[in-house]
């Protein structure tokens, strides 16, 4: 991915932009030419990432601050602004997880993961509304297959996912006549993510993964890129109010494995 005519000096602005996925997302726009803003809680990561981004040739902006805390968000998105403008494409991701039985899960920890995924989303989304470019530009929010797949033991962050998928077609309604397009991206299991090292963290647990993909592989950064870029583009414009896996067909699921049972017939 090299710089595009489109996104040079556009302003792409990445919620929870400075690890894995996201950081990866961040990381495609500046290879494309774009300014980038990148926003999570560690000021470490923060910094790395700019630095990052910068290395790759593109003027960054790192800031700390927590989904969770409209004042922060709303002060980071007027710093951005200040420095490189209305924004392009907003991307929310910032999210957190862990495996839990939900009989074990103390309302405190449901609440933190739909805090952050699920409130931090409509923070940023609803913060940044006025910050962006009408008509043109695009949101896109994360999202992952427990947004409609009911899956065991994350029933805080299927609850999230889910809500953060309808909040993506509401708002595209609401916003679709201002020029403003609001898209999902459900990756599947991506390799070498802080995601897949808590939810598969063993070989074993990964090898499953891996099986339950159609496509029979992880995916990567790119994977998950090549669909970011291609959202925000104008090939993309009348593609708005979707959720769009990513996944390998994972989130297919698909009803109990029959193969092994399965006996030609007349055998
Ligand atoms: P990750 O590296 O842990 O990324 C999470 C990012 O969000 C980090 O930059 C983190 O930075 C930030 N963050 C977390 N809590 C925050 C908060 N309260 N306020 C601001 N920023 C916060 O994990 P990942 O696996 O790449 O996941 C990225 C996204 O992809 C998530 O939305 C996840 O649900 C989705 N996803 C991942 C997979 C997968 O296979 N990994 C599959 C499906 C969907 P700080 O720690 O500095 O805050
Ligand atoms: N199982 C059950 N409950 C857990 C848990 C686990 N593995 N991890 C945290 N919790 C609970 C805590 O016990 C606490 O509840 P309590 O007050 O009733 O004890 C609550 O969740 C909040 O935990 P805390 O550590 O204070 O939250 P935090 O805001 O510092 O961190 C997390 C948020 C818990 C989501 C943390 O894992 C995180 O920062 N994750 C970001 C990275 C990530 O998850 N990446 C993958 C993205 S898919």
């Amino acid at each position: 991915m090299s710089a595009s005519p489109y996104f040079s000096g556009r302003h792409v602005f990445v919620a929870g932009g400075t690890s894995g996925i996201n950081l990866g997302l961040a990381q495609a726009f500046a290879r494309a030419g774009a300014h980038v803003t990148v926003i999570s809680r560690s000021p470490d990561k923060v910094q790395a990432a700019a630095d990052g981004l910068r290395a790759l040739g593109a003027q960054a902006l790192g800031i700390s601050a927590d989904v969770r805390d409209p004042a922060a968000v709303e002060a980071a998105l007027r710093q951005a602004h200040a420095r490189f403008g209305d924004i392009d494409v907003l991307i929310s991701g910032a999210a957190g997880n862990f495996i839990a039985p939900a009989a074990e899960l103390s309302p405190n920890g449901f609440k933190t993961v739909v805090d952050i995924d699920l409130n931090g989303t409509f923070h940023v989304l609803r913060l940044a509304y006025p910050l962006l470019k009408k008509p043109g530009a695009s949101i896109i929010n994360i999202s992952a297959p427990q947004g409609v797949n009911p899956t065991m033991y994350q029933v805080h962050a299927c609850a999230a996912k889910a809500g953060i998928d309808m909040m993506t077609r509401v708002l595209a309604m609401e916003w679709g006549g201002a020029g403003v397009r609001v898209n999902a991206i459900a990756p599947g299991p991506i390799a070498d993510t802080e995601g897949m090292r808590r939810l598969a963290p063993s070989p074993e647990a990964l090898a499953k993964a891996v099986a339950s993909v159609p496509l029979q592989r992880m995916g990567t950064l790119q994977d998950v890129a090549h669909m970011a870029l291609f959202l925000a583009s104008p090939q993309a414009g009348y593609v708005t109010g979707a959720v769009i896996p990513v996944d390998g067909g994972a989130a297919l699921g698909g009803g109990r494995d029959m193969r092994a049972s399965y006996q030609p017939r007349g055998a």
